[in-house]
């Protein structure tokens, strides 16, 4: 049998490095993973973020950009070599800060992954590309959302990222005609199920810190509404059986859906208890819950706080809008395909608030990544 070769982008975000770790640990394989030079070597990043894991897997670091053309920043010797061997491609990097102008949005999410399309074209022994997504190209529909429904069917975005993510993959499908592709759209990471380890905080654990610093005492949405989060684990888990287990080219998506999800209420109520339960000290500070008021009354308060000239609270009220409006746009996330793929390998979605509480400790045990836990 062919032994696989993986190539992976995006290897130091979150997603990608729970990939990643997953991957390292296993035998017969070869890893190719491109990453951006920073501050720091990609060598040395790689490193760092394995730790102590043993690695069984033949680990490649590669330093390039998806964004760089088709060679992806790579040497015509690095992409000759690629172009032979790769036999999985998963690319999961890509640019999630909710707050960029369309533009910037669109460099890594549509063209980058253009670059990426081409690179797979090019491989000689492609047996599946995944190219991750997300549940929000729904943009501003509500309802239910199935892993055969596209876009936001003329409702509009609530941000450049949804859009952006949308327009990628309107050319991922086109592409499924003529390359064994998957689309994979996740909801919510949070963090790992059992520990509640968070490799790179993102919008959702930013809000959990404005909901600590009473900074949020507003949020949009409907108490009812669903919410769906998923565990960085089952997302590493569900990624890797889609891509190996060859389903036929479609959409899939990796979300609580509607067994699993938890209601706004729920979510705000379980945020609250679980400050007070794992920083008892906080209580004394009589923190307000969040109210959950409808869109109007939100835009309202959005409004009188720029009026206020107060930066913090500014500043935490726009980081908070770029995506908070979904949740005034609840939806339900089918996933009759994924679950369906996935059975057979006993992974499915754990209900939200069995490991969301471990998610709020790890943050404040971390104080959300400043300190080492
Ligand atoms: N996390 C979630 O909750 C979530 C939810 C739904 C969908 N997704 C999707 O899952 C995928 C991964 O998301 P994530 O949360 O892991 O993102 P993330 O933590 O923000 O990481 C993004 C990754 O992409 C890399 N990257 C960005 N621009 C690049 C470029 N031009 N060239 C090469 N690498 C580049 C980053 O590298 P650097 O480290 O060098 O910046 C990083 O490794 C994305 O497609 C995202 O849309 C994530």
């Amino acid at each position: 049998m062919r032994e696989q070769s993986i190539f992976l982008t995006g290897a130091t975000g979150a997603v990608g490095s729970e990939l990643l770790r997953n991957l390292a640990a296993r035998k017969g394989l070869t890893i190719n993973v491109l990453v951006r030079r920073t501050d720091r070597e990609p060598c040395e990043r790689v490193k760092t973020l394995l730790g102590d894991l043993d690695v069984t897997a033949k680990l490649n670091v590669l330093e390039g950009d998806v964004c760089a053309g088709p060679s992806l920043g790579l040497d015509n010797a690095a992409v000759g070599s690629l172009q032979r061997e790769t036999t999985h491609i998963i690319h999961a990097a890509g640019s999630t800060s909710f707050g960029l102008a369309l533009p910037d949005a669109r460099a890594a999410n549509v063209w980058g992954s253009r670059n990426v399309l081409d690179f797979a074209r090019s491989c000689a022994s492609l047996e599946c590309g995944a190219f991750l997504s997300t549940v929000y190209v729904s943009g501003k529909r509500r309802g239910d959302f199935a892993e055969s429904d596209y876009g936001d069917a003329g409702h509009g975005f609530v941000n450049s990222y949804e859009q952006s993510k949308a327009e990628m993959e309107e050319m991922v499908r086109e592409a499924m005609n003529e390359l064994p592709l998957i689309l994979v759209r996740l909801s919510i990471v949070v963090g790992d199920s059992a520990t509640g380890r968070v490799s790179r905080f993102n919008a959702i654990h930013h809000a959990i810190r404005l909901f600590y610093t009473g900074l949020a005492p507003m949020i949009p949405g409907e108490p009812a509404g669903p919410v769906d989060m998923v565990s960085s684990d089952f997302v590493a888990a569900g990624v890797l059986q889609l891509l190996e287990n060859g389903p036929s080219p479609g959409v899939f998506h990796l979300a609580a859906g509607r067994e699993s999800c938890s209601s706004l209420e729920e979510l705000v109520d379980e945020t609250m208890s679980a400050l007070a339960r794992f920083r008892p000290e906080w209580r004394k500070r009589s923190v307000e819950k969040p109210l959950i008021v409808d869109l109007d009354t939100y835009e309202l308060f959005v409004r009188s706080v720029e009026e206020t000239g107060n930066p913090v609270l500014q500043g935490a009220t726009r980081s908070i809008r770029t995506f908070a409006y979904q949740l005034a746009h609840p939806k339900v996330f089918e996933t009759e395909r994924a679950a369906a793929a996935l059975a057979w390998g006993g992974i499915s979605p754990q209900p939200s608030l069995a490991f969301y509480p471990r998610v709020i400790k790890y943050c404040l045990e971390s104080n959300w990544g400043m300190r080492p836990c």
